[in-house]
C-alpha cells in the first residue's frame, strides 16, 4: 500500500514504458508526474508497439487507472493523437475513470512548440537538441505564472486568456516564418481541446491522497532520466523539469512520506539523445553497433541515439538523489556477441580518480576509467529462467549489483512485455 516511484536514471529511454506495463498489474493508479510529449514510452505486447507520449503506460491494463498529474504539460493536439490511435487499435481510453487528468497540469499552446524551434535556431551550435515540442517554454510560463491550465478549459474566459498568452509569445518569436505553421497548429490544439473536456479532469491530488487513504497502490511513472533533471542533470543539457523521485512530490500532490519504493532502470549500457556530454560516448563502430543492435532511435523524433557504455558514476549519483530502493536492467540482450563489455567505474579530471560528477560535466578534461569484463554469446531473449542466464551476464549483473549497493530485481531481454524475469541473482 502506497506510493512507488519508477523512473529512469541515465538520460532518458531506458524502457520506463515497457517496465510499467509489466509492473501495472499490482497498480490501481498508475500516475505520470512530470514531462510532457518529449517523452517516448514503448510497449510491445501481442506483436504490437505503442508508442505514448503523455498517456500513463497503464492505459493497456484492465485494472489500473490512470492519472495525468499536475507536474505534466499537456499538448491536446499531441494528446488527442494518441487517443484517437487507442481507440484505432481497439482500447477504450474514453471509459468512465480509465484515465483521468490533472486540472492543474499545464497546457502546452502552438506558440510554444514555434518558441522552442525559435530559440534552437537561434543557438546554432550550443543548441540543446530539444524534441522541439515546446517544453522549455511552457515550464518557463508555469514559473512566471504566466501559464494556461487545464482547468482553464472550464472557464468562459478559456479564448482570451488564450489569447493573452500567444499574443505574448508573437512578441517573442524573432524567426517570423515559424508562424506560417501557426494557423494549422491552433486548430489541432482547440481540437484537442475539445477532446480532453470528453476525459474526467479531476483534482488530481485529492484524488491520489483519497486512493492512498483507502489503501490502493499506487505508481507514478517518470519521464525522461535522472541525467535530465533540471536541478541536477547536466545542466543546461537537460529537460525542464524534475525528472528525479522529488519531482513526484510536486508533480502529484503528494507527501514524502507516502513514498515506498523507487525503482530505478537502467540499460545495460548508456544512451543520449540531443545535446550535451556524454562520458562515455562511443563515436566508433562499437557506438554504431550499440545503435544498431539496440535499434537505438528516438521514440519521439526518431533521431539515433548516441551510445556508449555504462556510466557508474553517473547511475551512483542517480541512485543517491533518487534513493532508489530496487533496479531495473533492460536491454541485457543487445550486449549479447560483444566480446568485451566495458564499464566506466570512476572519473579521471583535475589529476585525481574521481566518483563525484563535476559541476560541469562538459568539461573536456575529464576521462572515463573504464574495466573491461567478459562478453557473452548467447541470445538472451527467450530465456524466461533466471537460471539459464549465461555465466558472464551473470557476472556482470553482479559486479553492477555490488558497485551500485541496490539489488537488481528485475531483467529485461527484450521489447517485448514478456521478455522481463525477477530475479535474485545472489541466491542462485
Ligand atoms: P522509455 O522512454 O524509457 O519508455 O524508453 P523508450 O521506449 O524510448 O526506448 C526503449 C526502447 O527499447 C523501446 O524501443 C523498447 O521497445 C525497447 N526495449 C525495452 N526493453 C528492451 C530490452 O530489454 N531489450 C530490447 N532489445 N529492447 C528493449
Ligand atoms: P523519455 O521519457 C530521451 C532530451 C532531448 C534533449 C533534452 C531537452 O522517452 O525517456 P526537451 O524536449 O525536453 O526540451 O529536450 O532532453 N529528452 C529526452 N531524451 N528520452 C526522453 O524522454 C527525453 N525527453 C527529452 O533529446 O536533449
Ligand atoms: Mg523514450
Amino acid at each position: 500500500m502506497g506510493l512507488d516511484i519508477l523512473l529512469g536514471l541515465q538520460w532518458g529511454d531506458e524502457g520506463k514504458g515497457k517496465i510499467v506495463d509489466v509492473l501495472c498489474p499490482q497498480y490501481d493508479l498508475i500516475a505520470r508526474f512530470q514531462g510532457g510529449p518529449n517523452a517516448g514510452h514503448t510497449l510491445e505486447f501481442n506483436h504490437k508497439k505503442y508508442v505514448l507520449n503523455t498517456i500513463p503506460s497503464g492505459i493497456f491494463n484492465d485494472r489500473s487507472a490512470n492519472l495525468i498529474g499536475n507536474g505534466v504539460v499537456i499538448d491536446p493536439a499531441i494528446f488527442k493523437r494518441e487517443l484517437d490511435n487507442l481507440v484505432e487499435n481497439g482500447f477504450d481510453p474514453y471509459k468512465a475513470g480509465k484515465l483521468l487528468i490533472s486540472r492543474k497540469a499545464h497546457l502546452i499552446i502552438p506558440t510554444h512548440a514555434l518558441l522552442d524551434a525559435d530559440k534552437e535556431m537561434e543557438m546554432g551550435q550550443q543548441k540543446i537538441g530539444s524534441t522541439l515540442k515546446g517544453i522549455g517554454p511552457v515550464y518557463t510560463d508555469k514559473i512566471a505564472r504566466n501559464g494556461l491550465r487545464v482547468g482553464d478549459l472550464e472557464e468562459n474566459n478559456f479564448k482570451e486568456k488564450y489569447a493573452r498568452l500567444k499574443n505574448h509569445h508573437l512578441t517573442l518569436i524573432r524567426n517570423k516564418d515559424l508562424l506560417n505553421s501557426l494557423e494549422e497548429r491552433e486548430h489541432k490544439f482547440f481540437e484537442g481541446c475539445h477532446t480532453m473536456l470528453k476525459l474526467g479532469l479531476v483534482d488530481g491530488e485529492y484524488h491520489i491522497n483519497q486512493l492512498l487513504a483507502e489503501g490502493k497502490n499506487v505508481l507514478g511513472e517518470g519521464a525522461q532520466g535522472s541525467m535530465l533533471d533540471i536541478d541536477f542533470g547536466s545542466y543546461p543539457y537537460v529537460t525542464s523539469s524534475n525528472t528525479t523521485s522529488a519531482g513526484a512530490c510536486t508533480g502529484l500532490g503528494i507527501s514524502p512520506h507516502s513514498i515506498q519504493k523507487v525503482i530505478g532502470i537502467f540499460k545495460a549500457y548508456c544512451t543520449r539523445v540531443g545535446g550535451g556530454p556524454f562520458p562515455t560516448e562511443l563515436e566508433d563502430e562499437t557506438g554504431e553497433l550499440l545503435r544498431k543492435i539496440g535499434n537505438e532511435f528516438g521514440a519521439t523524433t526518431g533521431r539515433p541515439r548516441r551510445c556508449g557504455w555504462i556510466d557508474l558514476p553517473a547511475l551512483r549519483y542517480a541512485i543517491m538523489l533518487n534513493g532508489v530502493t530496487s533496479l531495473v536492467m533492460t536491454k541485457a540482450d543487445v550486449l549479447s556477441g560483444f566480446e568485451k563489455i566495458k564499464v566506466c567505474t570512476h572519473y579521471e579530471y583535475d589529476g585525481k580518480i574521481q566518483d563525484h560528477l563535476p559541476f560541469d560535466l562538459c568539461r573536456k578534461d575529464l576521462k572515463p576509467i573504464l574495466k573491461e569484463l567478459e562478453g557473452w554469446k548467447e541470445d538472451l531473449t527467450h530465456i524466461l529462467d533466471p537460471k539459464a542466464l549465461p555465466v558472464r551476464l551473470v557476472e556482470y549483473i553482479l559486479f553492477l549489483q555490488k558497485e551500485l549497493n541496490v539489488p537488481i530485481q528485475y531483467l529485461s531481454v527484450g521489447p517485448d512485455r514478456l521478455q522481463t524475469m525477477e530475479i535474485n541473482l545472489n541466491a542462485i
